[in-house]
């Protein structure tokens, strides 16, 4: 029949659109909206899926969230990567339950709560950030999401090195990503994946250089693009607006050889930094 809402428990409490509201039930709690007020005590013992209505008779739907809910509502200081380049990021490294990935940097900490809800319960995520203050945002923000127990948060330069080894991936999302491709290789194990997430292509073209040069195979470079319809019987189309650019997202994995190895390789495979044609 479903899971039954309890104190300290998260909703989505959802009335249509962007019109939704993550909160935290707590009995002598009030949620107040456009559409009149909730009181909290009146969630508790229903389960996720049923409705409530607000003093005013509008309906709320009582809605379990999602990782992609918490990333959404999450506390922002700095640009965050989004769910949709989030999804690929997966899908590329093939993390799963249990993987090692090292992060450079924090930011908010959004891709980390993402990381971190993938590579649960015995995987772990080991994210570096430089500025002390955007650790405390991405700290507050996994404590949210209650994923901060898989997550060790470090402050520093994570070019100088990410203190793990044997990791199955890395991911970069830094301004000049290139300066940390060597932490990185050293920090994965043999085929790991490198992902950078940069918002240009001077960007891309310095980093896949350097991807190359330290030895990394396979490098891709791609940028996703997500387009919603509007859904309406006969009339069913594109919505005007989109999203047109947030990042290049850029996959590579970590070979292992001499130099001399590297340097044929690289010769054989820097111009064919592709799309998924072949
Ligand atoms: C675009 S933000 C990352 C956003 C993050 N991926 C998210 O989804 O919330 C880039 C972050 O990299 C950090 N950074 C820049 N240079 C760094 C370095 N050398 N070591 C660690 N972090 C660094 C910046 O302070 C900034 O917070």
């Amino acid at each position: 029949m479903g899971e039954v809402i309890s104190e300290g428990d998260d909703v989505l409490i959802y009335l249509s659109g962007d019109k939704r509201w993550l909160i935290t039930v707590k009995a002598d709690k009030r949620i107040h909206t456009h559409a009149g007020y909730i009181e909290c005590s009146s969630i508790l013992g229903k389960r996720y899926g049923d409705a409530v209505k607000t003093n005013l008779g509008r309906t709320f739907w009582l809605l379990k969230p999602t990782i992609e809910d918490y990333v959404l509502k999450c506390e922002r200081k700095t640009q965050v990567v989004y769910p949709k380049d989030m999804g690929l990021i997966v899908a590329k490294t093939g993390l799963a339950s249990g993987s090692i990935v090292v992060e450079a940097g924090t930011g908010s900490g959004a891709l980390t709560m993402f990381l971190a809800n993938i590579v649960k319960p015995n995987g772990h995520v080991y994210s570096i950030e430089v500025k002390e203050e955007f650790l405390d945002v991405a700290r507050r923000n996994l404590k949210r999401s209650r994923l901060l127990d898989y997550v060790t948060l470090s402050l520093g330069d994570a070019s100088q090195g990410f203190g793990v080894s044997e990791a199955d991936a890395a991911i970069l999302d830094v301004g000049d990503p290139w300066r940390f491709v060597e932490a990185a290789w050293r920090a994965l194990k043999g085929s790991g994946k490198i992902v950078s997430i940069s918002p240009t292509m001077n960007q891309v073209e310095k980093t896949c250089e350097a991807m190359f040069r330290v030895g990394f195979a396979d490098v891709e470079c791609v940028e996703v693009l997500v387009r919603g319809l509007q859904v309406k019987t006969g009339a069913t189309r594109p919505a005007t607006r989109m999203v047109g650019h947030t990042a290049y997202i850029t996959f590579a994995r970590k070979v292992l050889g001499g130099e001399k190895t590297l340097k044929e390789g690289v010769a054989e495979s820097m111009d064919v930094v592709s799309d998924e044609e072949g």
